[in-house]
This record gives C-alpha cells, structure tokens and sequence, in this order.
C-alpha cells in the first residue's frame, strides 16, 4: 500500500502561523509524526507540499499511477479549488480530506470544502492525529 499525503498552501508554516489556531509544531514535525505513524502501520508514504494550485493538481495527477489512496490537507483551496475536485474525481483513487483545525468553528466561508464530494471521507480538528486516522481510513476502505 503506497499513500500520497499531500498538503496544501501555508501549511509550510505550521509552527509560525496562528498557533493559537495550529499550534506550535512546525512543518518538520508534521512530516516527522506522519512518517513515523506510516512506519508503525506498516504503509509506505509520500509527502507533498506546495503552496501552487497547479503544483497540487500535477501531484495528484502522479497518484493516478504510482499510489493506492490520497489524504489532502488543501489549506485554502479546500473552500474554492474545483481543479483540486476535478484532480481527484479524475483519477478516481480513494482521497481522504484532513484539516487540523476545526473548519466548521472557525470563519463561514470555512465551512464550505468544495473537494469534499470528491472525498471518501474528511477528518476535521484532531491536529496531527487526523493525518493518522486518515492513513488509518485508507487501510479499512473497501469501496463502499
Ligand atoms: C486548514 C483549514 C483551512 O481553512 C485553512 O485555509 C488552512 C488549514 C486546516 O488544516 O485546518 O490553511 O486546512
């Protein structure tokens, strides 16, 4: 099982934006837990960031053949990208949408994820432990 784990723009910044919203971690420690917890379940990952829409949709265009299943963290493009949806409606691998702050207490305009329809599922407001339960989500799907 390969997993792409991709994250999207500002998420670079983890430890110095907002963190009474992110927290102190930085961007190096998220990858750090990501892989650790990948090791641990035994799942061979790929990690991706840019802060480029393109960039993104090119990296999920790559899943297409060389992963099994995608989880996103699209940052801002969560609430207007429909090229991030039409990506991964494209290639057709279960995609599990991660944001480490809770998007539905937060701004309105937070509440609207656009790529969710495209999604098998979304994990919303468990820090870093929603990467992992992503991972977790992709092991168990089974297609329904
Ligand atoms: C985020 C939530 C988004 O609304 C925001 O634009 C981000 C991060 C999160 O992980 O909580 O950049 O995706």
């Amino acid at each position: 099982m390969k997993i792409y784990v991709i994250n999207g723009p500002n998420l670079n910044f983890l430890g110095i934006r907002e963190p009474n919203i992110y927290g102190n971690n930085s961007y190096e420690d998220l990858c750090r837990y990501i892989n650790s917890e990948a090791k641990k379940l035994n799942v061979e990952i790929e990690i991706f960031q840019s802060n480029i829409e393109g960039e993104v949709v090119d990296f999920i265009q790559k899943a297409y053949e060389n992963s099994d299943g995608i989880v996103i963290n699209a940052g801002a493009y969560t609430h207007y990208s429909i090229a991030i949806f039409d990506a991964i409606k494209s290639i057709n691998l279960p995609t599990v949408e991660v944001h480490l702050s809770n998007i539905y207490n937060r701004e309105e305009f937070r509440h609207k994820s656009v790529i969710a329809p495209a999604c098998i599922g979304q994990i919303s407001g468990f820090g870093f432990l929603g990467y992992k339960l992503a991972i977790e989500a992709l092991l168990n799907y089974n297609g329904n």
